[in-house]
């Protein structure tokens, strides 16, 4: 038997929320493709996920009210972040969610309305912790959220400092929606994971958190801004592309398990990236990833996935590459606490078989001998 490698193909549970169709490339959330839902507010999209249906009006004020009211977070963690200004932001946001922990009503009921509560709890508070260390790490005091900004906007203000203009809002609001869930990526299998042991919220989107940041995962979204600047030029796109391959170098934002065609999240971002490179009146690094995917194309037959459009949409809305790993948490701590959710609706503790090729029938031999 030959354990199939990285679970390719393995069909490990049935879920509702999301479903990756990787012939036609088509995301689908709860029943909706998600070029359906683009036009919602993120919060629209937290309602579905957690409730199974978008909301009427009072169901969104609801929320709204709940997630506002959740928006501040401990001074102890606001202090821890003051002084993690050097490490991984990924590492950063992790510990910082951590040491939430304490502060929500009560982390160890697993009945199906404390976890919502949880996961609406950790929604909101994740989106200030990050911001938290963007502020940091710019050398910046922190912003206190305010009541009557969307999420997404609040986000932004508490990053900034500034209120954001509508085009920068409906941005975030529109990266938020298409990075809240994807299947059982390596993030969320990691959650659902963490939740089957009958652990808690916090501890499963600590342990997504941390596989998020690898750079075969989320991190490549700051990966992929990293390469743009080494390449440097439009003109040294293909030359640098054909090292980059002579020495089999993996290219970021490019290739995905389950896609063949391409990323249908990638053609919103790759339309936002354009707006923005004009907006701002640079379009050089939508043009330098423009000619990477078309060389990708020609020369590998791999299409770029959510991560290679995403970097010079945020980089040209003046984003710091090293906080967009820790944006795409913002937007998957929704899927992930989803499928923490769903786990416990019917749970069975996840408990694969190996394949041992490890050997036997050794005998032990004194250190002394050894
Ligand atoms: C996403 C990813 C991890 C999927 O991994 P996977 O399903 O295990 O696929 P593999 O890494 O086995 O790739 C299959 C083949 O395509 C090639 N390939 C896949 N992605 C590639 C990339 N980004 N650059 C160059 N070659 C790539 C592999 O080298 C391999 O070729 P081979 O069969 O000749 O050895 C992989 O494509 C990757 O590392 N991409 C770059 C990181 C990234 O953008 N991650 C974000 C994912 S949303």
């Amino acid at each position: 038997m030959m354990a199939p490698k990285g679970l390719a193909g393995v069909v490990v549970e049935d879920t509702i929320l999301s479903r990756v169709d990787g012939v036609k490339g088509e995301l689908t959330y709860l029943g909706y493709n998600v070029d359906e839902l683009v036009s919602c507010s993120f919060e629209e999209i937290i309602h579905l996920f957690l409730y199974g249906s978008l909301p009427t009006r009072g169901q969104l004020e609801e929320l709204n009210a709940k997630l506002v009211a959740a928006r501040t977070i401990p001074e102890s963690v606001q202090n821890y972040v003051a002084q993690a200004p050097a490490d991984h932001p990924m590492a950063t946001l992790r510990s910082g969610i951590s040491m939430l922990s304490g502060y929500l009503t009560d982390p160890e009921d697993l009945s199906d309305a404390s976890l919502k509560d949880d996961a609406i709890a950790l929604i909101s508070k994740t989106a200030t912790v990050a911001a938290a260390i963007a502020r940091v790490r710019a050398g910046k005091p922190l912003v206190t959220p305010r009541e009557d900004l969307s999420h997404a906007a609040n986000f932004l203000y508490m990053c900034n400092g500034e209120v954001p203009e509508d085009i920068v809002t409906d941005t975030m609001n529109l990266a938020l929606i298409l990075h809240a869930d994807h299947s059982f990526n390596a993030s969320t299998f990691t959650a659902r994971v963490v939740a089957s042991t009958q652990s808690d919220m916090v501890s499963a989107i600590c342990a997504a958190v941390g596989s998020l940041k690898g750079p075969l995962h989320g991190g490549a979204n700051t990966a992929v801004m990293k390469t743009l600047m080494e390449i440097g030029e439009l003109d040294n796109v293909e030359s640098w592309l054909d090292t980059a391959l002579t020495e089999k170098r993996k290219i970021m934002g490019f290739g995905h398990r389950v896609y063949r065609v391409f990323d249908p999240r990638a053609r919103h971002l790759k339309a936002m990236s354009e707006e923005w490179g004009k907006r701002v009146g640079n379009v050089k690094w939508f043009e330098m990833s423009a000619r990477l995917e078309q060389l990708m194309l020609d020369k590998k037959n791999i299409n770029p996935n959510v991560d290679f459009y995403s970097a010079s949409t945020y980089y040209a809305m003046g984003i710091d590459p090293d906080m967009y790993t820790p944006i795409f948490a913002v937007s998957r701590v929704l899927g992930w606490s989803a499928h923490v959710v769903e786990q416990l609706s019917d749970n069975r503790i996840f408990r694969p078989k190996a394949n041992y090729v490890g050997g036997e029938g050794k005998k032990l031999v004194a250190i002394e001998d050894r």
